[in-house]
């Protein structure tokens, strides 16, 4: 059994928002191999108060509200919040534990040292923010799965070069990568084949189970917002938060490989992260570098293995 914190920028459930944070926190709960103890929440996909709404709300409607939500960092550590959204008029405002979302990190970590996995699929502040406040929580963690950077391949996009979660808070990625902590980094290029189609998401929206319904509804939503005056449209979308959450269970769904990663934190390749896979590389001057791994790398992806996992959980629930 793995126990989980679920560090989340949660906007399902915001009409035209990104739906994968709420299918991340939706697996969670419905892998019977994962305790989810805490979730928090960050600004990212959307602000923090409508984050900390929006995943309470679903909570509710996932029939587990007693998990204790803690709202975490407003902005990233050094650059403005990169987005604002809203919550819609009838989602009730719940309020969050009192206690913010790094305190609660570092409290839920240290009192279970060796037992608790984290795994962020937001920008990293929360986590970051929790290794500068003690530095017992690095080494006390049992494990960190990040859904972030893009590794083999490029954004191809020069307003945001790195992924998002990692270009939204660059110097919170560089403090993760400078923690001793060797992290799963499951990237980009390799969430972006795990994809649900939106037959497929219409096919939850008639479901009769309130959940999945929903979760359908919105999800045919966002492939419609994702392909709004696109003149080739693809129908379907990416789950690259719940291959972060199906990597904690499941590592056999990902191929995996050790690397000594760096964050670029200026602002013209912001975000961008590079992976030596530190197969030999020699300095110009003929000197052997000397590295070794801080991170464990997704390569690539079972992508029917992973669907088979994903839709079947989430039809149960
Ligand atoms: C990441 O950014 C967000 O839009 C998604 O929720 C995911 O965490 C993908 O780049
Ligand atoms: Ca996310």
């Amino acid at each position: 059994m793995e126990r989980i914190i679920l560090d989340v920028d949660l906007a399902m459930g915001a009409p035209g928002s990104d739906i994968d944070d709420g299918f991340a926190l939706a697996l969670a709960l419905a892998d019977p191999e994962i305790t989810l103890d805490l979730v928090t929440t960050v600004n990212g996909n959307t602000d923090v108060a409508s984050a900390t709404a929006l995943t309470l709300e679903l909570l509710h409607r996932l029939g587990q509200p007693d998990v204790p939500v803690h709202r975490g960092a407003q902005v990233p550590l050094v650059r403005p919040q990169a987005r604002f959204g809203s919550i819609p008029d009838d989602v009730e405002i719940r309020q969050p534990h009192p206690t913010a979302a790094a305190v609660a990190m570092v409290q839920h970590v240290l009192a279970h040292p060796g037992e608790i996995t984290l795994v962020a699929v937001g920008p990293l502040t929360n986590v970051a923010l929790a290794m500068r406040l003690d530095p017992r929580f690095a080494p006390s963690l049992k494990g960190l799965v990040i859904m972030g950077g893009v590794f083999n391949e490029h954004t191809n996009n020069a307003a945001m070069p790195g992924e998002f979660n990692i270009w939204s808070d660059p110097e919170a990625a560089h403090i993760v990568l400078t923690s001793g902590v060797v992290a799963r980094w499951v990237g980009l290029d390799v969430t972006l084949k795990v994809r649900v189609t939106k037959s497929e998401a219409l096919e939850m929206e008639r479901s009769d189970r309130p959940f999945v319904s929903f979760a359908g509804k919105y999800t045919a939503a966002w492939i419609d917002h994702l392909n709004d005056g696109k003149p080739e449209p693809d129908e379907s979308c990416a789950m690259h938060d719940p291959l972060a959450v199906a990597a904690v269970a499941h590592p056999e769904l990902i191929t995996w490989r050790q690397a000594y990663v760096q964050v670029e934190t200026g602002d013209r390749l912001r975000g961008v992260m590079v992976a030596d896979y530190l197969t030999g590389d020699f300095a110009p001057d003929g000197q052997r570098l000397i590295r070794t791994a801080n991170a464990t790398v997704a390569v690539a992806v079972d992508a029917p293995a992973f669907n088979q996992l994903f839709l079947g959980k989430m039809k149960e629930l």
